[in-house]
């Protein structure tokens, strides 16, 4: 699908995404998991080129979770290969789209080629004011949170401030959030056919629509994330209120 295509449908602000189903993916065409991370690399390419051409502002990607650890260091490695790759294929036209990369979560943990390119990515786009592209990796939802308050109190103390209970409101804990700039996602879509959060973006998702697909990450492009963006724009959203008479 063009761009083109799309004028009519108002699009979302933020969009956040958990690019699920990868592996299921490539165990069903009898190929190893790391095959199904390439061919969702491939959907990611179309998809953040399509936010980005369709005046999306920030678009959230769960590109490593802190739970996915606990997998084979084959399928670990392969994800961490398939960043460095990405980011070397498509940081040219990133860049010439005016696209700003933002690798969020605890990343600077992960192995040093993947965040050697995260951290290029992340400076030679830091001037672009157009798409805030932000790459959850090794993020946790809880662990943000926890991070969270631990530079509160890391703050008041380099300070010498006493914190007081009524210091902390929700607006000095979102400001100490990984990336306090972006405004909580609209749309969270989740693909391939479960319906959880898996410890994605906890604080933000609080009035967050949530859409889920059957496809499959793999499988997923512009034409199914348009029909997440029209189930989101058939929704009514009241933020806690009610409907003006
Ligand atoms: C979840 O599917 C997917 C992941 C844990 C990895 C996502 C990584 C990519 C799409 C690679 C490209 C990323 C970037 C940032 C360039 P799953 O493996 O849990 O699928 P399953 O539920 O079918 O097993």
């Amino acid at each position: 699908m063009s761009s083109d295509n799309i004028i009519s449908e108002p699009m979302p602000r933020h969009i956040a995404i958990i690019m699920d189903g990868n592996g299921r993916w490539a165990t069903a065409k009898g190929l190893p998991r790391t095959a199904g991370h390439s061919a969702g690399m491939t959907s990611l390419e179309k998809i953040v080129r399509f936010c980005s051409d369709s005046g999306v502002k920030y678009l959230t990607v769960y590109a490593f979770s802190t739970e996915n650890w606990k997998r084979s260091s084959v399928e670990i490695n392969g994800i961490f290969k398939i960043m460095v790759l990405y980011i070397k294929k498509e940081i040219d036209e990133l860049d010439r789209k005016n696209v700003r990369m933002c690798p969020v979560g605890e990343w600077s943990d992960i192995p040093g080629a993947a965040a050697k390119s995260m951290q290029y990515a992340a400076d030679r786009t830091a001037g672009n004011d157009g798409l805030v592209f932000n790459i959850a990796l090794n993020y946790g939802g809880r662990r943000e949170i926890t991070d969270a308050f631990r530079d509160i109190v890391k703050e008041y103390k380099e300070s010498g401030k006493e914190l007081a209970p009524e210091d902390i409101d929700e607006n000095l804990i979102s400001e100490h959030m990984y990336n306090p700039e972006a405004a909580d996602p609209d749309l969270i879509i989740r693909t391939g056919g479960e319906k959880r959060l898996s410890n994605f973006m906890l604080w933000q998702c609080a009035y967050s629509e949530f859409v889920y697909s059957d496809v499959l990450w793999p499988d997923f492009g512009p034409d199914e994330l348009m029909k997440c963006i029209k189930e989101f724009n058939s929704r009514h959203r009241r933020f806690g209120g009610l409907d003006k008479e």
